[in-house]
């Protein structure tokens, strides 16, 4: 079987990588390190001492991408004590701004998220005066045949892509444009990742794409052999009932009760889909190009708590987008309460340079308006998070530990099924154990618990 662990082998030349974005950039990371390893270099946690720099960025929003200009002003001084150190900027990033990486004389290499398989011969490539770039996006590239390194601490839960790219053209979204065309993995290799990962002792796997929903792979022989997302979740949820299985993200116009109901088929597919909505109003849905009205979101709401009434739901919002009136608004606050989302990610509109959006729509709410109503959407989460979590005590959940309490040693964390964090005491237990808690009491985050 493969090492799917870093190599900390000091006589090797040694790579440092940071990462930055969504969880597909996470496991992009742990591709690029199996490729790394692969041609002989190990990885060090210690930037001082690298050999080689790598920042794993992300376009979504600009202050994403300010923050990683900032960590290059800060590689200046890596490169002021060690003129050799190669400082590589990867990811979507790289890919938005290709060679205007350059212009800034710290950065040696600019790799786009499909040209990982390149990065050995453009580091031996990097001199002085001749930077290494290459953002060619594929129609095909999958790293279905790499099996990822993982970097994760706890050796519990994994990421899987299943899927790259994305065929949505949400007007707001840089995405399409950094990741370039979707493409479905074989489906056969996906489950030999997780019966590898199954194998080295991780309890939960978790199925990654932009829209999972419209993962299909076609068999080359009969379309009867195609695969789609459902039954790609029961192919992996069959691996073993100890091995849990996730997925992310769901896409509101594209979820079938087919997948619905398979989750309600298998204990071990987790209670918990999120879906994000990003507004409740249609007509900034409309604008946005998301492809389903309110009512319609609503509806699969409906039908996944009708299906499972105990699956957690969490969501994606975006305030201020192009128009938005205050009525708009009025109405992203309405569809939460009525969803009763257990959390969500929430943002302020940041217009993407090249989007639809940026090319047909002024970015027209005034930045302190965004940030009114965005605060206003944080704090009605925050009452429906503690809601939904009030509703929680007194149930008994089947956790997954995934390690010691941050705050006290005598307690572990881990999720419940829905997603939703417990903390309870350890009383013997390790990280890795299955362990049945009853809740007790609850923030607005986390839900305190004890042993049954
Ligand atoms: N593929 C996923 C989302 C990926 S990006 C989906 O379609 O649901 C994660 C989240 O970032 C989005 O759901 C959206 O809420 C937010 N986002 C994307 N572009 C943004 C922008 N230009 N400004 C603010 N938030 C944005
Ligand atoms: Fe972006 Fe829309 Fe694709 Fe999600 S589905 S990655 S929001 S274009
Ligand atoms: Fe992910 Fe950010 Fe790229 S969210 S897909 S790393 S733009």
């Amino acid at each position: 079987m493969k090492n799917i662990r870093p190599i900390t082998d000091e006589s090797r030349p040694k790579v440092y990588i940071e990462t930055y974005g969504c969880q597909m950039n996470v496991n992009d990371s742990e591709v690029i390190l199996s490729i790394l390893q692969d041609h002989g270099y190990a990885l060090t946690e210690d930037i001082s001492r690298a050999d080689v720099i790598l920042a794993n960025t992300c376009s979504i929003r600009d202050n994403a991408e300010q923050r990683i200009w900032g960590r290059i002003d800060q590689f200046r001084l890596q490169k002021e004590r060690r003129k050799d150190v190669i400082i590589g900027i990867v990811g979507c990033m790289a890919e938005r701004l290709k060679d205007k990486l350059l212009d800034s004389h710290i950065v040696d290499l600019v790799a786009g998220p499909d040209s990982y398989r390149s990065l050995p011969d453009m580091i031996a490539a990097v001199t002085p005066d001749s930077p290494q770039m290459n953002v060619l996006l594929s129609r095909e590239e999958t790293y279905a045949d790499i099996t990822p390194v993982r970097m994760d601490r706890n050796g519990v839960s994994a990421y899987i892509s299943i899927m790259r790219g994305c065929n949505n053209v949400c007007s707001y979204c840089i995405v399409p444009y950094t990741r370039g065309v979707e493409r479905s993995r074989d489906p056969r290799t996906i489950v030999k990742e997780a019966v590898d990962l199954y194998s080295n002792g991780y309890k939960e796997v978790n199925l990654l794409g932009q829209n999972v929903d419209s993962y299909l792979w076609k068999d080359s022989e009969s379309a009867d052999r195609d695969v789609n997302f459902a039954q790609l979740l029961e192919m992996v949820a069959k691996i073993s009932p100890d091995l849990r299985v996730r997925f992310s993200t769901s896409h509101p116009k594209d979820i079938s009760d087919e997948v619905i109901y398979t989750m309600a088929m298998y204990d071990n597919i987790c209670r918990h889909i999120h879906l994000p909505v990003q507004s409740g109003s249609n007509a900034m849905l409309e604008k946005m190009r998301r492809k389903y009205t309110r009512e319609w979101y609503l509806e699969r709401v409906r039908k996944i708590r009708s299906v499972m009434p105990d699956c957690g739901l969490t969501t994606d919002i975006i305030a201020g987008f192009c128009g938005e009136t205050e009525q708009d608004h009025r109405d992203t606050l309405s569809l939460m309460e009525e969803a009763a989302f257990d959390a969500a990610f929430m943002f302020q509109y940041s217009e993407r340079p090249g989007t639809l959006a940026a090319r047909n729509y002024p970015d027209d709410v005034p930045p302190e308006v965004k940030t009114a109503r965005l605060n206003e959407i944080i704090a009605l989460q925050g009452r429906l998070s503690r809601q939904s979590n009030e509703k929680d005590v007194g149930k008994r959940f089947k956790v997954l530990v995934e390690g010691v309490s941050k705050k006290n040693s005598g307690e572990l964390f881990g999720r419940a099924s829905n997603n939703k964090v417990c903390v309870f005491p350890s009383g013997g237990h390790e990280t890795g154990d299955y362990v049945e808690v009853e809740v007790v009491s609850c923030t607005s985050a986390t839900l305190i618990a004890r042993l049954v």
